[in-house]
């Protein structure tokens, strides 16, 4: 599997808080199945200022290294998850923020009670400078819980949708359950995260919602959302996924 939406890098937002803690992450990952992760910490103005510079890359060098002198085969890329805000379609030209493996998909997330038209004037603009949202959790979001067509819309503009295991394993709520099983019945998911970010609740273990979406769904559906899509986002190559079904 590829987790392609997980907090690994160490003390650099509220993901692990230490290099040994994502050694760790990355292990209990490897022993459940999956063989390439994305690391993507917070770009949040003014609470994660992460960006593409030294500061980042050299949170990125030392794991890197502490990976390999652990001996664990895990392939790493660069990611991150970012925040909406007005700059972001001029940042991404400019190379500012780390894409998903540096492809023009990126990763993208909402505040929960965001205004859906300001989510969509951000993507629409990204989509124009020539890149590719993956929507991060979108069953999270109060405004997607009140009206889950939004994430139609957002899935007939060519952006990628991805929940969150936690979300499918009632770890965020009924609510939020329940929207995530209707945007799968929907076909509106183009893949299942991690979305870890410590060692005891919210972990990178992927081999739970895989069983999960086998039992539920099919193994075909646990292929596509875990393995298919998330290579295809590493080499950005287009998505694939079912004929989606619009929210009457
Ligand atoms: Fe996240």
């Amino acid at each position: 599997m590829i987790d392609i939406h997980c907090h690994i890098l160490s003390q650099v937002d509220d993901g692990s808080d230490s290099l040994d803690m994502s050694l760790e992450m990355i292990a209990t990952a490897y022993d459940s199945g999956v063989r390439s992760m994305i690391a993507t910490p917070h770009c949040y103005p003014g609470l994660y200022d992460n960006f593409a510079d030294p500061y980042l890359q050299q949170a990125w060098d030392e794991l890197y290294a502490a990976v390999h002198a652990a001996g664990i085969p895990m392939h790493l890329y660069q990611g991150m998850e970012i925040l909406a805000f007005d700059e972001l379609p001029v940042l991404l030209q400019e190379g500012g923020v780390w894409t998903l493996n540096g492809t023009p998909y990126f990763l993208i997330e909402f505040n929960f009670n965001e205004d859906p038209s300001y989510c969509k004037k951000i993507l629409s603009a990204c989509i124009a400078a020539g890149y590719r949202p993956i929507i991060a959790h979108p069953a999270r979001y109060f405004f997607v819980q009140e009206d889950p067509s939004v994430v139609y819309e957002w899935y007939m503009m060519g952006c990628g949708i991805q929940l969150n295991k936690g979300t499918l394993l009632k770890r965020n709520g009924h609510r939020a359950y329940e929207i995530g099983r209707s945007l799968l019945r929907h076909h509106l998911v183009s893949c299942v995260a991690s979305d870890a970010h410590e060692t005891a609740m919210r972990t990178t273990d992927l081999d739970e919602v895989r069983e999960y979406l086998i039992n539920e769904y099919n193994e075909e559906y646990a292929y596509m959302l875990l393995e298919e899509n998330p290579s295809r986002i590493l080499e950005g190559k287009k998505l694939v996924g079912y004929t989606p079904r619009a929210y009457k």
